[in-house]
């Protein structure tokens, strides 16, 4: 087609991005927009920004820098770039941003992208416009449906935003700030939504929210529904075979939602369960609101109603006044409790968070030698968490094709890439498989039987027997 336009859309931060740059895609794909893999091709640069520590936040400007000279050059040359920020610092910084980075000719918040296109054209007439607010109207009620492709390519698995925003307000954290307070999406839209994807070919959904077991909606039956009444409700979808959620607050683990894993196949083994430091005392000060105790009893309720689930996690090392006595509190509860992976992060001070400005900020140097540390015990956990693997049979689903042309990449209940030979099926089969070989962050497994094409939740198998 000429004369349509071209947006090339870069995601930073979690999955919560990830699924928004999706729908973003969406909206511009209704409004003729196509998709370009490169800045130098695009009518519009769109950054789906992360504010969650300062790295990520700053990576933002450095873009938009190079940014500037690209639409400087194309406006030398007679064309016209337009460039649009998205996502938390978006939110976090608005008009800030267009005053670092004149080049800027929007801004738009996470609750309020279903204005983009519109947001597209009044920039035109009006850059630097800047639009954060928390609209009245729901954006997911005025963005297109999912049953149409959207820009970028979907393959069998896919998010899904269930919940959004934060009402915890842990001492460091921005989100609150950058997503507004807690909302659950009603039962309805999310099972309309979900029907569309698997309808689309997609058989693995994962539920997001930044607190996604807090997850409330209205029910079918206008009562309020917990997470675990939703998925029980998701695995009844013909053609979907996988569930997941995250992300998870350990406050949050109700018996409905444990008895979910215990009762619901098609919900994966491994559960992402952030506890962020091991210390009570650190716990306290980051008003997390529960014990390392209170923690560890809700990881032996999980894993006795479901033996076989895998653990992740998320750790901060360095939070203002964490002692070395606390850190240890840290590598001790990791020890106990053992991750098949995680994600840990030096704390970074982020502005308007109350921890930001508090004394006892603990030195550089101090939080690398404790990230080293963390980092190097969560590693052995999760290279003996796959070596574990060989040798056990497990169902994995096809994803995307190989690295090397005769290989085929799936993934296991685990969330591991799993590499198989070619033969092992197409692109969407669930595959029975034998573990051959473990590396540090995929298996190699041989395929057991023809795959399973079309598959119902209640054949599916969670996992390793
Ligand atoms: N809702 C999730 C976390 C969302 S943010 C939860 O409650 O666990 C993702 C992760 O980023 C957090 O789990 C935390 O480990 C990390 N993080 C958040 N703020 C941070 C900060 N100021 N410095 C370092 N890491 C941070
Ligand atoms: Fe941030 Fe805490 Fe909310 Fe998670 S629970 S998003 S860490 S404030
Ligand atoms: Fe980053 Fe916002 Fe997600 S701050 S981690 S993109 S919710």
């Amino acid at each position: 087609m000429t004369g349509t336009k071209r947006v090339f859309i870069k995601s930073y931060g979690c999955q919560m991005n990830v699924y928004d740059a999706e729908r973003m895609g969406e909206a511009l794909a209704a409004d003729g927009y196509r998709a370009t893999d490169s800045m130098e091709e695009a009518d519009l640069i769109l950054l789906n920004t992360c504010h969650i520590r300062e790295k990520a936040a700053e990576k933002v400007y450095s873009e938009l820098g190079r940014i500037r000279q690209l639409k400087e050059d194309r406006a030398r040359s007679g064309g016209r770039l337009s460039v649009g920020v998205a996502g938390c610092v978006a939110q976090a910084e608005g008009a800030e941003i267009v005053r670092r980075a004149p080049s800027v000719d929007f801004v738009v918040g996470p609750q309020s992208y279903h204005r983009l296109p519109q947001l597209t054209r009044e920039a035109v007439d009006k850059p630097g416009v800047v639009d954060i607010d928390f609209p009245a109207e729901d954006k997911f009620d005025a963005l297109p449906s999912r049953a149409k492709p959207g820009l970028i390519a979907r393959g069998p698995t896919a998010f899904l935003t269930v919940q959004e925003g934060c009402d915890k307000f842990c001492a460091f954290c921005v989100v609150p700030y950058t997503r507004g307070a807690e909302v659950s999406r009603p039962v309805a839209a999310v099972i309309a939504e979900a029907e569309q994807l698997a309808a689309s070919g997609v058989r693995e959904i994962t539920l997001l929210g930044q607190n996604v077991n807090a997850y409330h909606g209205e029910g079918e039956d206008g009562r309020d529904w917990d997470l675990g009444r939703l998925l029980m409700r998701l695995a009844e979808i013909d053609g979907l075979a996988r569930l997941r959620y995250t992300t998870s607050h350990p406050l949050d683990m109700t018996d409905g939602l444990i008895a979910a894993h215990r009762d619901l196949p098609a919900l994966m083994p491994y559960l992402h369960l952030p506890v962020q430091a091991g210390s009570d005392r650190t716990l306290a000060a980051m008003n997390r609101r529960h014990t390392a105790d209170d923690y560890r009893r809700v990881i032996d309720r999980i894993r006795a109603a479901r033996p076989d689930i895998a653990l992740s996690g998320d750790f901060i090392v360095g939070f203002p006044g964490e002692s070395d006595s606390d850190f240890e509190d840290t590598m001790r509860l990791v020890e106990d409790v053992g991750y098949a992976s995680a994600y840990s992060f030096k704390y970074s001070q982020r502005p308007g968070t109350p921890a930001a400005g508090r004394d006892e900020q603990v030195p550089e140097d101090v939080k690398s030698e404790r990230l080293q540390r963390l980092q190097a015990l969560l590693n052995s956990q999760s290279a003996d968490f796959n070596k574990a693997m060989v040798g056990r049979t497990m169902e994995v689903l096809l994803e995307k094709p190989g690295r090397r042309s005769d290989q085929i990449t799936g993934r296991s209940p685990y969330l591991q890439p799993v590499h198989l030979d070619v033969s092992a099926g197409a692109v969407g089969d669930l595959v029975q498989a034998v573990i051959r070989d473990a590396g540090g962050h995929s298996l190699v497994a041989e395929a057991l039987e023809p795959p399973r094409a079309a598959a119902t939740p209640e054949l599916v198998l969670g996992g390793p027997a």
